[in-house]
């Protein structure tokens, strides 16, 4: 094809990723994750999210999840691009409800003239005007995250999970710090225990989408699907959490896209004021540009992109790590660092202790009225806002706490636009990559 060399990286990377993994047997914290799910939500109650991922009962939800990592948990998630025509149909339903009430703006949907280049709109539609607003343009949507607070050193990595997460996840830990993971869904599925690691060292595990698209190019019910199935996985593999932060992939994101992702899933969008290019196969010198970002005035805080996906970025990384604090930086998980610190919709954090047992989801909360788990449907209605259904077994693990009704912080608005990104962003090539290999991969194991 048209990138061997950083096929190959990726492939021998990814077949590495096929062997059996250390476990955190040499994790030496002691890390109690709760899994127990909250009664406190950041998105208010009649936000669509809560019947999609239901909220939590005194009870628990009554699921006994498969471990993660095992087949029947990989084998319930799309293997690959997802099908847009089989979808829970509660997702179906939040969306045309969200459509039929006029908050998914009816904007044209770009092109790409070649694989991994930027989505072209037709002419006349301007992506850098308020009615299209395109991530990829460096249009600021307000209330979407560019910046963080000032002298804070917001951190994430995107891609994950990888081989290169342990170290990277070992390092952090090391440094009593954590950050957030931006994480693509195929890659849980091929990497679990480094996912699990991930989040058992309480890391806060955000969505970077399923497959790794251009998302201004989908219709809105693969947007859906994309957003969608990331969010089941997480939230079925972290007992319950529900992410509530995403950052498209290659930045690229407009206002129908991002609306979808906020009013049918609660997502917040994430963007980058700094940009490393680590992911480039002519390997940039990323300590280079992580000093230079670092010497920068304190307003407004960085948010520098960052990705897990080789040991040579994580190096990079691990290698600028004593120059941040040198400089003057506060570092911290992303999202820690804005808004107001509660990192799930459902949850303050990984390691929290403020959650509360329950229901989730989505074959559960819709399924008990109005859908069937995997049938789609192009109606329009309005979701339905379903009871939990109580249940005497509580999920093994789970942490009953007492109950507590207090609802969400409203989210606070972020500094708008004004300054200028002049990041570029072409992931490309090691995305295809990596999603043709992580194919390639699941090939390989199911030959072994
Ligand atoms: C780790 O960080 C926490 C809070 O972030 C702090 O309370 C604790 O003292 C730190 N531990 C070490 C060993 O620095
Ligand atoms: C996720 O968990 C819910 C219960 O909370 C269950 O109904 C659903 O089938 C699970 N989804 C997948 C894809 O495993
Ligand atoms: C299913 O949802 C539709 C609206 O989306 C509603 O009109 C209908 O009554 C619901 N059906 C059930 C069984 O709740
Ligand atoms: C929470 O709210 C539910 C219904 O709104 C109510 O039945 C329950 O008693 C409340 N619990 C607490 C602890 O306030
Ligand atoms: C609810 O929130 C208020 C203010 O945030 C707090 O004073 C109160 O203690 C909370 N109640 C519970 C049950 O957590
Ligand atoms: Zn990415």
């Amino acid at each position: 094809m048209i990138f061997p060399s950083s096929f190959v990286v990726f492939l021998s990377v990814a077949c590495a990723a096929a062997a059996p993994k250390p476990s955190e047997a040499s994790h030496s914290h002691s890390h109690t994750v709760r899994r127990a799910l909250p009664n406190t939500w950041h998105q208010p109650d009649d936000h669509p999210v809560h019947a999609l991922f239901k909220r939590a009962t005194a009870t628990g939800d009554g699921v006994a999840y498969p471990a993660v990592g095992d087949a029947a948990w990989a084998a319930a998630y799309p293997q690959s691009t997802p099908d847009s025509k089989a979808l829970p149909a509660a997702w179906v339903n939040a969306l045309n409800a969200a459509v039929a009430a006029g908050t998914i703006p009816d904007i044209p949907i770009p092109t790409q003239t070649a694989p991994n280049t930027n989505p072209i709109y037709p002419t006349g539609s301007d992506p850098n005007s308020p009615n299209i607003c395109s991530g990829t343009y460096k249009c600021r949507i307000p209330g979407d995250i560019w910046d963080s607070p000032d002298g804070v050193f917001a951190s994430s990595f995107d891609d994950g999970p990888s081989p290169s997460t342990p170290k990277l996840v070992n390092f952090l830990d090391s440094n009593n710090v954590t950050s957030t993971h931006f994480n693509i869904g195929v890659n849980i599925l091929q990497q679990p225990n480094e996912f699990q690691m991930t989040f058992e060292a309480g890391h806060d595990i955000a969505v970077h989408t399923w497959t790794h698209p251009y998302m201004t190019t989908l219709s809105n019910l693969d947007v859906v699907a994309q957003l969608g199935w990331t969010m089941q996985l997480i939230h079925n593999s972290t007992g319950g959490r529900v992410p509530r932060y995403w950052r498209p992939p290659y930045g690229d994101s407009d206002v129908r896209t991002g609306a979808i992702a906020k009013e049918v899933f609660g997502l917040e969008t994430v963007f980058w004021n700094h940009d490393t290019n680590d992911w480039e196969a002519a390997q940039p010198d990323i300590e280079a540009a992580l000093t230079q970002f670092l010497a920068t005035p304190k307003t407004p805080g960085l948010i520098i992109l960052e990705h897990e996906i080789v040991d040579r970025t994580v190096d990079s990384f691990i290698a600028s790590f004593p120059k941040i604090a040198a400089a003057g930086w506060k570092f911290e998980s992303l999202a820690k660092a804005v808004n107001d610190g509660r990192t799930y919709q459902n949850a303050a954090g990984s390691l929290s202790n403020d959650v509360k047992v329950s229901g989730i989801l989505l074959g559960a909360a819709a399924g008990s009225s109005n859908s069937s788990s995997t049938t789609s449907s192009t109606q329009s209605g309005s979701s339905t806002s379903s009871t939990s259904s109580s249940s005497a077994t509580s999920t093994p693990g789970n942490n009953l706490s007492p109950n507590n009704n207090n609802t969400s912080e409203p989210g606070s608005g972020q500094k708008g636009a004004s300054i200028a990104n002049r990041d570029t962003l072409f992931l490309s090539k090691s995305y295809l990559s990596l999603v043709v290999v992580s194919v390639v991969t699941g090939i390989f194991a199911t030959l072994l």
